[in-house]
């Protein structure tokens, strides 16, 4: 539904290589899971990153998950969901080899642009207290810090 976009890299992997941002599909999940676990994204493989849960995920007209390619290889990823009145940012990862280069800003700006053609005039993320490195990057990508809010939630198992 979204086209590839193609963007030139911050800083150079080698002289000609650029950064595709696709829509993620199905074929990716194995690559996907690998990026996340290579790059210590905590994530949920028998709870809602589940290849079904994922596949029905993203059958919801709400969703938008992206992928980052530098030839032909998946380098980076975000989830972009929406529920109305608020957009998410989910699951954004660069491998390690490929960040500080510029793609996390790009695969944020996707999901930011896409959310606001649906109308959407908020977005938001949720990061684990351990993780400042994540804070920094999304204070440079423009998101305040609110370090009074608190974070409930209510599991039918620790897996979800
Ligand atoms: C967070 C992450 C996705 C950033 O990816 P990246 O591609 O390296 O980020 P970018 O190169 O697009 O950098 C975006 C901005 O953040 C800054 N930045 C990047 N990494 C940073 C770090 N570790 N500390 C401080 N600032 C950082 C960059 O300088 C850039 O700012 P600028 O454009 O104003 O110079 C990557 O570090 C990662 O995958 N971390 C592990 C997974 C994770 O924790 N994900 C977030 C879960 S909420």
């Amino acid at each position: 539904m979204y086209e590839n976009l193609v963007y030139e890299m911050k800083s150079q992997y080698n002289n000609s290589s650029n950064v595709v941002i696709r829509e993620f599909c199905m074929e990716d999940y194995d690559s996907l899971i690998k990026l996340w676990d290579d790059s210590n994204l905590p994530h949920k493989p028998e709870g809602r990153d589940r290849r079904d849960k994922i596949e029905y995920e993203l059958k919801d007209a709400n969703a938008v998950f992206f992928v980052a390619l530098v030839e032909d290889k998946l380098v980076g990823s975000v989830f972009g969901t929406h529920d109305g009145r608020k957009g998410w940012i989910n699951r954004l990862v660069v491998a390690p080899e490929f960040q500080r280069r510029g793609i996390a800003r790009i695969l944020v700006a996707r999901v930011e642009e896409v959310l606001s053609a649906l109308g959407i005039e908020i977005i938001a993320c949720l990061i684990e207290g351990w993780n400042e490195d994540s804070m920094q990057v999304f204070e440079r990508l423009e998101y305040k810090r609110h370090p009074d809010i608190v974070y409930f939630t209510k599991r039918k198992n620790p897996d979800v």
